[in-house]
């Protein structure tokens, strides 16, 4: 039902987009094992913290300009075959140079897997510059500071990822003032492996445009109405939230109710294979779950559309598909 719905998502992390056959496919190229992190066709994990170990062990396997651009390739191709339009997709400088690689050729890798794609599909893709929260603020910083010489066309926002539980959003403010200085969008992950307090702090120190994740918000009704009237977009990942157990199944998940309190709500697949996930089957299990119709569903793509950070022009043309 959900095959014909014009997709788009907002938030994948491309090193978490590596399927473990590419792992293993890396691997052999590399002689590495990767027993540690994958097991058959899937990765081994059981919290947040061995998920992070799993996916900076794939990260790890992908170290030449060559290799990103197959990677990009590889995922946007896979999701255009389920009608995605559009995709953005974090980037973590921090990943490639502990993989030995430049971060201009991790861009100019990243970029052309993305032209690939975009000629033999037509899917649109954008690039967020992520730091990585657990590896402290000055890295943050530098990452910030990196984004904000504007080192290639693709790269469009700015945002934080890892482990949320890691110091105070205020550390990190610093950065954020950089990034959108420069006149990138701006997100953060927040309202995942902590609660309402740091959806709070996300908004009141970083002033995000959208929030990654957000749904534990949900504890907090005033902070969810705050949310509704200022606007502020969700990527919400439901695969990735009950992979991490946040929730117990998806009737308990809080997208629809979300919805229904007025907040914009986006769909996500964050990381798609550790979470036996893809964008179709994000929309695929809303859809399931909570009866969305074909129009209800092109209108979380829309909603995506008009929260990405892009040009005029392409949004225009991206919205245009829709009709
Ligand atoms: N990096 C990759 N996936 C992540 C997630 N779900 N939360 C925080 N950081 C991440
Ligand atoms: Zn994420």
């Amino acid at each position: 039902m959900t095959g014909n719905v014009k997709k788009a998502e907002l938030h994948c992390h491309i090193e978490g987009a590596a399927s473990p056959e590419l792992v293993r496919q890396q691997a052999r190229k590399y002689g590495a094992d990767v027993s540690g992190f994958i097991s058959g066709d899937s990765y081994i994990w059981s919290d947040f913290t061995e998920f992070l170990v799993a996916y900076d062990g794939a990260a790890a396997l992908f170290r030449s300009q060559d290799d990103y651009a197959l990677l990009a390739r590889t995922y946007l191709e896979g999701i255009a075959a389920e009608n995605a339009i559009y995709s953005e997709i974090f980037v973590s400088p921090d990943h490639a140079v502990a993989a030995g690689l430049s971060p201009s050729a991790y861009f100019d890798g990243l970029a052309e897997g993305i032209a690939q794609a975009k000629a033999s599909t037509g899917i649109e893709c954008r690039m967020i510059i992520v730091g990585i929260r657990h590896l402290g603020a000055e890295k943050v910083e530098a990452a910030a500071r990196l984004a904000s010489t504007r080192p290639h066309p693709l790269i469009t926002g700015f945002g934080m990822a890892g482990e949320e539980r890691f110091g105070k959003v205020a550390d990190f403010a610093g950065a954020f003032d950089i990034a959108r200085d420069a006149g990138l969008g701006i997100t953060i992950h927040a309202g995942e492996l902590a609660g309402p307090d740091s959806v709070r702090d996300a908004l009141d120190h970083v002033r995000p445009s959208r929030i990654g994740h957000g749904v534990r918000a949900t504890e907090d009704e005033a902070l969810v109405r705050r949310i509704a009237d200022e606007g502020v977009v969700l990527e919400v990942c439901p695969g990735s939230n009950l992979a991490l157990k946040l929730y117990p199944d998806i009737s308990r998940h809080p997208f629809d109710r979300l919805r229904r309190a007025g907040v914009k709500v986006t769909l996500s697949s964050d990381d798609p294979p550790h979470f036996a996930s893809s964008i179709g089957r994000e929309y695929q299990m809303v859809a399931d779950a909570w009866g969305y119709d074909a129009a209800e569903l092109t209108g979380f793509t829309r909603t995506s559309l008009e929260a990405a950070f892009i040009d005029e022009p392409t949004r225009a043309i991206l919205l245009g598909q829709l009709d």
